[in-house]
């Protein structure tokens, strides 16, 4: 069976698949994800013994401290831009030591894994804190991070890594034939053709949802202290070809002008549109260009998916709904309606969670007439199916 993930994160979906003995592909535009998700699809090939080798390296070139004495090679991300210093002295210089390792590593795969251990505890040593969204931690009361032991904090880390090497390879080893996964650092709504047509069974997948969660913004420190983005220009152009954008990236554009012929979504959208004129793209006209957008690009996810499906192959697709200036979105019925406007058949709508934490659930009640009504935020699984061959041409 071949299963796709087109929104893969650091590819839960892509995992589950392989342990199951499936074949799997991932779409993954944010390349710290991207990378996340490659070296765990990768994860069977490792030689967990050049693995522990290394970190035993890691670890004494950490003790030696011979990195304090000289000057790092690495250098602070030039484009990176933060409003109080990211690390504190003490820990920035550890950290481009580490940095500095990292980039000596010359077995690709072992780098890798190197580049998101540190990227996954980097966080964790800054003067930033996810609240969900990363902010400073002097924002949210709490003391800036001095000093903190960065080589261990990173080494056992790895450790973690390792062990769960060790227990997937154990479980691989149980399928008969090895299964392969690959990910495309890529827009799914750009590059979906390099998929072969009709040849995927399952798609699971959750895309970002109509919150305007940034993701991107989110892994900016990732992005640019591993050097893979260096300036700005590099993050727009992500930002542009990620899936809904972003309401920062569109609200001061045009009106954008919905793709699908649904009259009750055009007639909310331009509800949404006149909603708080007085605030400009802040209130209503911003948030329905995003919206637009984000129902635009629902229809082009379905369009590419309907091409690349088998006749007949299931498609999984995990949504919430949301809250915009007060107006609630059934973003599930929503996107279950477009995707049966291009051709899917709506199986089912699975309710998998009542209630659901994030920035929007702040705003759960929602005006109706003149009374306000508590929004409950849930989350479903739309369970669409692909017409059979019959309708194919
Ligand atoms: C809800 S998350 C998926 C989480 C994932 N299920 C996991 O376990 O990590 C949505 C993901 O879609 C990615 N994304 C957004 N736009 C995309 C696009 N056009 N193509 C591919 N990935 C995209 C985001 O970077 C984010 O990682």
């Amino acid at each position: 069976m071949l299963v796709l993930d087109p929104f893969a994160g650091v590819g839960t979906t892509l995992i589950e698949a392989l342990k199951q003995g499936d074949d799997a592909i991932g779409f993954e535009i944010n390349p710290y994800a991207a990378l996340a998700c490659k070296t765990k699809i990768q994860t069977a090939k490792y030689d967990v013994s050049i693995l522990e080798t290394t970190i035993a390296r890691f670890e004494d070139y950490g003790e030696e401290e011979s990195w304090l004495n000289g000057k790092p090679r690495s250098r602070r991300p030039r484009g990176f831009r933060s409003r109080v210093p990211f690390f504190s002295p003490d820990i920035e210089l550890q950290v481009l030591a580490c940095l500095d390792f990292i980039e000596e590593q010359t077995t690709g795969w072992v780098k890798d894994l190197f580049q998101v251990a540190f990227g996954s505890v980097m966080v964790s040593v800054s003067n930033y804190s996810y609240e969900p969204s990363l902010g400073t931690r002097a924002g949210t009361g709490k003391p800036n991070i001095e000093f903190a032991d960065v080589f261990g904090i990173v080494r056992r880390k790895l450790l973690e890594i390792r062990q769960d090497i060790v227990t997937f390879q154990d479980w691989m080893a149980k399928h008969g034939r090895t299964p392969s996964a690959t990910v495309h650092p890529l827009s799914y709504l750009d590059h979906a053709h390099r998929i072969e047509p009709h040849s995927i069974d399952v798609v699971i997948t959750s895309p970002p949802y109509l919150n305007n969660y940034h993701y991107l913004r989110n892994t900016r420190p990732h992005l640019y202290w591993l050097g893979m983005v260096h300036e700005p220009s590099q993050l727009k152009a992500i930002e542009h070809r990620s899936f809904g954008q972003f309401w920062q990236t569109v609200r001061s554009g045009p009106e954008v002008v919905l793709n699908s012929c649904m009259p009750q979504l055009v007639e909310k959208l331009r509800e949404l549109r006149g909603r708080h004129p007085e605030k400009g793209v802040y209130g209503g006209s911003g948030w329905a260009n995003y919206a637009t957008v984000y129902f635009n690009d629902c229809q082009r996810f379905c369009a590419n998916t309907l091409s690349r499906m088998r006749p007949g192959g299931t498609v999984v697709v995990v949504i919430g709904n949301n809250i915009l200036q007060g107006m609630e979105f059934q973003t599930d019925r929503l996107f279950a309606e477009i995707a049966e406007r291009e051709g899917f058949k709506i199986v089912d709508m699975h309710e998998v969670r009542k209630k659901r934490t994030g920035n929007s659930i702040v705003n759960s009640s929602v005006r109706v007439g003149t009374v306000k009504r508590r929004v409950r935020l849930y989350e479903t699984a739309v369970e669409l199916r692909a017409p059979g061959s019959r309708y194919l041409n």
